[in-house]
Parts: structure tokens; C-alpha cells; sequence
């Protein structure tokens, strides 16, 4: 490595240095800090008038600049007095974690790679499945968020329980509190908005299992006579409210999944 690629990263090193230093005091009194900071006007004036420059600038003046006309300038949501329904970084351990694994970046795409990292995930995910009380077949893969997961699991659960062609007939149930992006997630594995039937939330703003069996029940005709060899017990129960054990009991034989 050139000697100037040295010295940068060296300058790099004591930068971050640095910026450790001020986050963790940062963390420790972050309680004496207001919430929002506004934004002042000649801050947003200055960076929107700065162009992209053709020559990298020092990195100590654009370390400078972030940490005065950007990061400082947003709203805490890790604040202990934020009210904010997604948490930021949950502890500086999290944060640590980040830095280390984004400095190393090792390439987990398979196992001779990163050997050490696929058994750990491997571990974490069994783990994580006993929790959840998973069968030991039971697996997964850790995604980049909270979309790519909704879309992770709304792909497996679509070919878990449907054959290609009966993907255009599935309804798919979310209460009126699901995020979007399960929306955004159904749409690119190919559903319509008209197979998503939103079911309202009760006032613990979980999905209310009476409408979910109304709406079941509405339903149901065409349900029928799309599955003509329903349980006797579904039959029986044709014309009234279904009872969520019956409901249960149907989806768990007909081509339903809960996710
Ligand atoms: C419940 C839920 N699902 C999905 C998401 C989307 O996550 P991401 O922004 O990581 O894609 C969020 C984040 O706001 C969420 O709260």
C-alpha cells in the first residue's frame, strides 16, 4: 500500500477515534438534550447550494460537516423522552456491533467465506426458531429489515401453501394495523389488491377474530365451491357464524397459512 493510502487511513483511524468518543458522551447525557433540534434555515440553504464536487474534499472537513450540519440536526428518536413507535439504535452494543462487522464486511454468501459467521448465524436462527417453538426442521436467514423480512416470509408462506395456479384465487387477511410494506411485499410476489381483505383491530389493536370470521364467512360460498371436499363439520356449519376452532380446522386442511 502507497505510503499516502497509509497516512489517510491513519487520519481515517484517528477520526473515528474521535467520533467514538463523542458518541458515547453523546449516549451518557443524552437525557440533557432537547428531543427535536429545528434545523437552522442557513444550514438547509448551505447544503442545498453545495455541489458535488469534482475533487474529493479532506475528510476531516466533511467529518466536520456531518457532525455539525447533518447528525446534529435531526430528530433523537433514541432519546429516553421520544415517543417514537420505531426505536433507533436500542443500546451502544448494537451500535458496536454495526461498526465491527461493517469494518470486517465478511462475505457470509457461503460457508467456505466465513465459516465462523455461517455457524453463528446457523446457531442464532436454531436458537431464535426454539424460542419461537419451532420444529427442528424449522430454519431462516437473517435479512437486512423489516420489508425484506415481511417479503421474505410472505414468499415462503405463498409457496408453502399455493400451486401457481392458485395464486390468483388466494385471499390474504391483515388487520387494519399491518404495516405497508406487507402491502408493497404482496404486490411483488405477484398479488392484487383486491385479494387483500383488511379485517379491523380491537382496541388492544389486535386483528378482531369476529370480523376475521365474517369476513371468512362471506366468503365462504366461493370459497366452496372452489374447494368442493370440505371437512363435514366446515359443512355443517354453512349459514352460520364458523367458529374460529372450525376456521382453524379448515385452513389447516384447505390451502391456508397464518403468518
Ligand atoms: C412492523 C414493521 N414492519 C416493517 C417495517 C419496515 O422496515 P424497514 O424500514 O426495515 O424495511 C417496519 C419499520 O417501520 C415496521 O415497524
Amino acid at each position: 500500500m502507497n505510503i499516502e493510502t497509509q497516512k489517510q487511513n491513519r487520519q481515517i483511524g484517528m477520526l473515528v477515534q474521535d467520533f467514538t468518543s463523542q458518541v458515547v458522551d453523546f449516549y451518557n447525557h443524552m437525557e440533557t438534550q432537547p428531543v427535536c433540534h429545528s434545523v437552522p434555515s442557513e444550514t438547509l440553504t448551505h447544503l442545498e447550494n453545495q455541489d458535488i464536487p469534482s475533487h474529493g474534499r479532506p475528510v476531516q472537513t466533511v467529518y466536520s460537516e456531518m457532525l455539525r450540519d447533518v447528525y446534529s440536526n435531526t430528530l433523537l428518536i433514541q432519546h429516553p423522552r421520544s415517543f417514537s413507535c420505531v426505536p433507533s439504535t436500542a443500546s451502544l452494543l448494537s451500535w458496536m456491533g454495526d461498526v465491527m462487522t461493517n469494518a470486517y464486511n465478511p462475505h457470509a454468501s457461503c460457508q467456505v467465506n466465513a465459516p465462523a459467521p455461517d455457524l453463528i448465524e446457523k446457531k442464532l436462527i436454531r436458537w431464535m426458531c426454539d424460542l419461537a417453538g419451532y420444529p427442528a426442521s424449522g430454519g431462516g436467514l437473517f435479512v437486512s429489515g423489516g420489508s425484506i423480512a415481511n417479503l421474505t416470509a410472505l414468499t415462503a408462506a405463498r409457496d408453502a401453501r399455493l400451486t401457481y395456479d392458485e395464486r390468483s384465487r388466494a385471499i390474504i387477511y391483515v388487520s387494519d394495523q399491518t404495516h405497508s410494506s406487507v402491502a408493497k411485499g404482496l404486490h411483488i410476489i405477484g398479488f392484487s389488491q383486491e385479494q387483500i381483505h383488511i379485517i379491523p383491530a380491537d382496541s388492544r389493536f389486535c386483528m378482531d377474530m369476529d370480523k376475521l370470521q365474517a369476513a371468512v364467512k362471506k366468503m365462504f360460498p366461493i370459497i366452496k365451491s372452489l374447494l368442493p371436499s370440505l371437512h363435514p363439520q366446515v359443512r355443517q356449519t354453512q349459514g352460520v357464524l364458523i367458529p374460529l376452532q372450525i376456521f382453524l380446522h379448515f385452513a389447516k386442511n384447505m390451502t391456508c397459512g397464518f403468518m
